[in-house]
């Protein structure tokens, strides 16, 4: 069987840039090379879009644009791959069977770079613009899992021009509380006030990442992580994850600095608890129309016994530490097999 050709997109304009090279070069180094042909496109910090040929580790920085051809995926049905434009002027079209964005957070997990991927009929690996957007935007998201039932922290939302009702956000949801721009992700912006001072700071530092702000009732529970796999009838790895984090809470630095993060699989749960949570994740998945894969965060309290949905992310961390592939592999499917199913799950996608 002839090769399938594949791209790589990684880097990216997000905070979320670096760890995206991380997970890019451990995607890269799992694909199965006798059943892949891979091309990379690396997009600075300043979103210039390299076909990349180096190595990642030392050569994906702002001094690639300079070293590596200029290269664009073109939109152009006709094309249906990339276009690499070479120093001496030359324009090469390289086809692509599969795209995967290994992408995190704005303009990777958004919607955005999918709908270029749509306009130019090229499948690609994860949700749509859908499902992509509505999960980038935890406010859209919050509105759906209510719709669907499932239980979450109790929040309020304000939007840029809005005046912020100090007095709701204290009767409805108390000291402390939590404070997210509604569109950043990566912990970005977000802040925990335990008095009205630190509100309002909250909200205007929120307000430097976002339009729109989400404010959440504080939950003190257990931080637990399932994975998702699939198109309409999706399925969930057996086991799920416990992260419990080095700092106050799950912040930038927590999750990318600190060695002292520690990821427990199984997650110390009962089974009653882990089956309601499965079947939450597996509710949100759906009424978010997500698609391949997302890792699906959830709150425990081992004193009450209450689970609450966090959040869903839908082009979830994939460096060799990462959660939502060593929860499939304890499942018994590896990084390469796992990649060769989300390539399937993209090709076959409709919708
Ligand atoms: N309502 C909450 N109560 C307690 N901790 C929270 C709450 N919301 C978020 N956190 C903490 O902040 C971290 C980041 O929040 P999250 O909503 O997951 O944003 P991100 O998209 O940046 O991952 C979480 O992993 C958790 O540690
Ligand atoms: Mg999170």
């Amino acid at each position: 069987m002839a090769k399938q050709s594949v791209c790589v997109v990684f880097g990216g304009v997000s905070s979320e840039h670096d760890i995206s090279k991380i997970s890019a070069a451990t995607v890269i180094d799992l694909l199965d090379k006798d059943k892949y042909d891979i091309h990379r496109i690396f997009i600075d910090k300043s979103g210039n879009w390299t076909y990349f040929t180096g190595d990642i580790a030392s050569d994906a920085n702002d001094g690639a644009k300079d070293k590596f051809d200029k290269a664009i995926i073109s939109p152009s049905q006709n094309d249906g791959g990339i276009l690499r434009f070479g120093k001496d002027g030359a324009v090469e079209l390289i086809k692509i069977d599969v795209a995967i964005p290994v992408l995190h957070g704005k303009n990777g997990e958004d919607g955005t770079i999918q709908g270029l991927f749509e306009i130019a009929g090229i499948p690609y690996v994860g949700s749509g613009v859908l499902g992509s957007s509505v999960c980038m935007d935890k406010c859209m998201a919050k509105i759906l899992f209510k719709e669907a039932g499932i239980p979450q922290a109790d929040w309020v939302t304000v939007k840029l021009g809005e005046e912020l009702d100090v007095r709701e956000v204290e009767e409805k949801l108390g000291y402390p509380c939590f404070i997210k721009p509604s569109n950043a992700g990566s912990s970005v912006g977000i802040s925990k006030a335990h008095n009205r001072e630190e509100l309002i700071e909250g909200v205007k530092l929120a307000f430097e990442h976002d339009y729109k702000v989400l404010i959440e009732e504080f939950i003190s529970a257990a931080e637990v992580e399932s994975a998702v796999l699939g198109n309409f009838d999706p399925k969930i790895a057996e086991n799920i994850g416990e992260i419990a984090p080095a700092n106050e809470f799950y912040d930038f630095d927590a999750k990318y600095n600190s060695s002292d993060s520690v990821l427990t699989i199984p997650a110390d749960i009962d089974k009653v608890l882990e089956e309601k949570l499965k079947e939450y994740a597996l509710s949100a998945y759906k009424i978010c129309e997500c698609r391949g894969l997302s890792r699906v965060d959830f709150f425990v309290d081992k004193n009450n016994g209450r689970v609450i949905l966090n959040e869903i992310n839908t082009l979830p961390g994939f460096t060799s530490i990462s959660m939502y592939p060593k929860l499939w592999e304890k499942s018994g499917l590896g990084g390469t097999k796992l990649l060769d199913s989300l390539i399937d799950l993209a090709i076959k996608r409709r919708g």
